[in-house]
């Protein structure tokens, strides 16, 4: 057993009492590398803002549980090394899909855990939440519980449509489990093709897809029956264009991908959304990057010369989305 509080991590508890209160949200980028997790930190050290590293089942198996313990261990001292005196960082766990997932993330020093049952029926999803919370609050760990299910591909579940998380099962919820943040379902969803061009319109004069809007009405309704709880948004991706052209440009095929339009996530932020997760956008950077070295530079193979651009790409991303959309700088 590893208590989080010796690897210098913090839960996320303090983070969002204030991210509420200051109208702002805090990053949650996911990583399962070392120049995801060196862009992280640059970014969240120079620009001094809080911010969740987040670890999916995936990456676990990827990169392996104990060499990303450690380095999120070792992001804290870094993060030092860059001049941040008092890092907030904390070590989450993504979409975990069973209580002993959750368990051994709490027992190998994770700050906070997310159970996401949501694909389950109402009551189960109840009792396995609180299942985790009951456990992982003795080590003071924080959770977070899903309701409502988002489109596209979640928890090994596929849904076409996305079902938004009906406002008046919200209390019960949350005084039930004990979670510490909800993360709901308003129209996002995970990946690059957030929404069918049928559920969008073009834009005239670029051609480019324009989504539909969130539905800021379910999350104000929401908010209403739970004021000042911490909300938590997933499948936020913006999709920036310019990855995507670049990475059409160099070899690459990913037509009419579409994410959601940051002014809908600035917003948010400004709510009680107090947590927005963030995967895809870096991984389309990191894809990006590579692909312009790989055309431009057919000889190289050494690397540290298309990781590295690629590392410097999603370092821009990740202070882009703190100071120019969550609001987070300054915060820590
Ligand atoms: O919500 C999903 C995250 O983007 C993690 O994705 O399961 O492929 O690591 P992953
Ligand atoms: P994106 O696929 O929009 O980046 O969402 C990531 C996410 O929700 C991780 O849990
Ligand atoms: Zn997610």
């Amino acid at each position: 057993m590893v208590s989080y509080k010796e690897l210098g991590l913090v839960n996320t508890r303090e983070m969002f009492a204030k991210a509420i209160k200051g109208g702002y949200a805090i990053p949650a980028f996911n990583f399962n590398n070392m120049e995801q997790l060196q862009a992280i930190i640059k970014a969240a050290a120079e620009t001094k803002s809080p911010v969740i590293l987040q670890v999916s089942k995936g990456a676990r198996n990827y990169a392996n549980q104990t060499l990303l313990r450690y380095m999120a261990q070792g992001a804290v001292e870094y993060a030092k090394e860059l001049g941040w005196e008092n890092p907030q960082i904390c070590l989450h766990l993504d979409h975990g899909d069973s209580f002993e997932l959750c368990k051994s993330c709490v027992d190998f020093g994770f700050s906070s855990v997310m159970i996401d049952a949501s694909s389950l029926p109402y009551e189960e999803n109840i009792a396995l939440t609180k299942k985790v919370v009951d456990y992982a609050h003795q080590f003071d760990v924080t959770v977070e519980a899903e309701l409502g299910v988002l489109a596209g591909v979640e928890d090994e579940v596929s849904s076409a449509v996305s079902h938004y998380t009906k406002p008046e099962e919200v209390v019960d919820f949350a005084t039930r489990t004990g979670c510490d943040s909800l993360a709901i379902s308003i129209g996002t969803s995970h990946g690059a093709y957030k929404f069918t061009p049928e559920q969008c319109t073009r834009d005239p004069k670029t051609g480019r897809l324009v989504p539909p809007p969130l539905a800021f009405d379910v999350l104000d309704a929401v908010m209403e029956q739970l004021p000042g709880f911490p909300i938590v948004l997933h499948g936020s991706s913006s999709v920036p264009q310019e990855y995507v052209d670049m990475i059409n440009q160099y070899g690459g095929k990913l037509p009419d991908a579409v994410g959601i339009p940051e002014e809908q996530l600035r917003k948010a932020a400004k709510s009680a959304v107090c947590k927005i997760n963030i995967d895809s956008d870096s991984r389309l950077a990191f894809t990006a990057a590579v692909r312009k070295v790989f055309a431009e530079k057919p000889a190289e193979f050494d690397p540290r010369k298309y990781c590295g651009p690629a590392r410097d790409l999603m370092t821009e991303l990740y202070k882009h989305k703190i100071i120019n959309v969550l609001g987070s700088d300054g915060k820590a």
